[in-house]
C-alpha cells in the first residue's frame, strides 16, 4: 500500500505557481486575484474558505474575503456577485457551498460570470466539461486527476466506483472519469442512496472514491484487494481528546481498508489539499486567458 500524499503534491503545485507569479511579476503582468464569498457562520465552511484564502497569499495571489451574515437575502448576495462580475482587478471567485436554505443556490451559480467561475460550477462550464471542450473543472474531481496523474496511475479501462452524485463532487468525477484522457478512460459507475447492491458494486471497484460525507462508511469487505481508494469526505466527528472537540473523519473506515489497498488517500492530507491547489490553478488559469 502506498500513500496518495495530497499534501506533498499540492506542496509541490503550488511551488509551481509560485514559479508562475514570480514570472508574471517580473514581466509586470498582473498576479492573479480571487476572492470568496462565504455567507453564515458554518465553521468548516469558514475553516476551508480561510485556508483557501490564505493559500493564495503563501504563493503572492491576491485575494479578497467577503464575509456575509447569516440573515443576508438573496438580492443582496446576487448585488455582491455582479460587483465581482465588473470588477476588472478580481480574475475569478467562489461561493462557498452550502448557502443558507433561503438562498436559492441555482439562482446564485447562475448568476456568476462563467469567465470567473473558478469553481466551474456555473451551468456553461458543467456543459463544457461534459462536451470535453476547454472549461474550468470543478476543484475537488480536478484535484483527484490531478493527483492519480502525479502518481502515475493507470486509469484506462478500470473499473471506477463513485459513491455520491453530488454536483460538486460525484456528477462531474463521473464525467472526468470517463472521458477519453490520459487519467480518464474509465467504466464508471455511479453509486448514489436510490442504488441496490451497494456492497457488491464498491466491491468489483478497480478505483473506489467514496464523496458521501458518512464517516467509515467503506468497511474492509467492500473494497476489492489491490483497489485504489479515494476518500473525498471530511466530516467532524466529536473527540474529546482533541483540544477542539473533533477530529475529521473519511468516508473510508482507513485503519481496516488500508492494507487492502495498492493505493489510498488520507483523511485529512489526501483530496483536501487537492482541492485548494486545483482552485489555485483554475485562478492561475482565469488570469493567463485574460493575457494581461
Ligand atoms: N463546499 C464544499 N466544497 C466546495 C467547493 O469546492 N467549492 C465551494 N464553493 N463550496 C464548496
Amino acid at each position: 500500500m502506498e500513500l496518495l500524499n495530497g499534501s506533498l503534491i499540492s506542496n509541490t503545485i503550488k511551488t509551481e505557481l509560485q514559479a508562475k507569479v514570480n514570472d508574471r511579476k517580473a514581466k509586470g503582468l498582473k498576479v492573479p486575484h480571487l476572492a470568496a464569498i462565504i455567507v453564515g457562520d458554518d465553521g468548516a465552511s469558514k475553516t476551508y474558505v480561510q485556508s483557501k484564502v490564505k493559500s493564495c497569499l503563501d504563493l503572492g495571489y491576491e485575494s479578497t474575503l467577503i464575509e456575509l451574515s447569516e440573515n443576508t437575502t438573496q438580492d443582496e448576495l446576487l448585488n455582491k456577485i455582479n460587483q465581482l462580475n465588473n470588477d476588472p482587478l478580481i480574475d475569478g471567485y467562489i461561493v462557498q457551498l452550502p448557502l443558507p436554505r433561503h438562498i436559492d443556490e441555482t439562482a446564485v451559480l447562475l448568476a456568476v460570470d462563467p469567465a470567473k467561475d473558478v469553481d466551474g460550477f456555473h451551468p456553461e462550464n458543467v456543459g463544457r466539461m461534459a462536451l470535453g471542450l476547454p472549461a474550468y473543472l470543478p476543484a475537488t474531481p480536478s484535484g483527484i486527476v490531478e493527483l492519480l496523474s502525479r502518481y502515475n496511475i493507470e486509469t484506462a479501462g478500470k473499473k471506477c466506483v463513485i459513491l455520491g452524485r453530488s454536483h460538486i463532487v460525484g456528477m462531474p468525477m463521473s464525467l472526468l472519469m470517463q472521458r477519453n484522457h490520459p487519467f480518464g478512460n474509465c467504466t464508471v459507475t455511479v453509486v448514489h442512496s436510490k442504488s441496490q447492491n451497494v456492497i457488491e458494486e464498491c466491491q468489483k471497484a478497480d478505483i473506489l472514491i467514496a464523496a458521501i460525507g458518512k464517516p467509515y462508511f467503506v468497511t474492509s469487505e467492500m473494497v476489492k484487494e489491490g483497489a485504489v481508494v479515494i476518500d473525498v469526505g471530511i466530516t467532524r466527528v466529536a473527540d474529546s481528546t482533541k483540544k477542539s472537540g473533533f477530529k475529521l473523519a473519511g468516508d473510508v473506515d482507513f485503519e481496516h481498508v488500508a492494507q487492502k489497498t495498492s493505493y489510498i488517500t488520507p483523511v485529512p492530507g489526501g483530496v483536501g489539499p487537492m482541492t485548494i491547489a486545483s482552485l489555485l490553478m483554475n485562478t492561475m488559469q482565469a488570469v493567463e486567458i485574460k493575457n494581461n
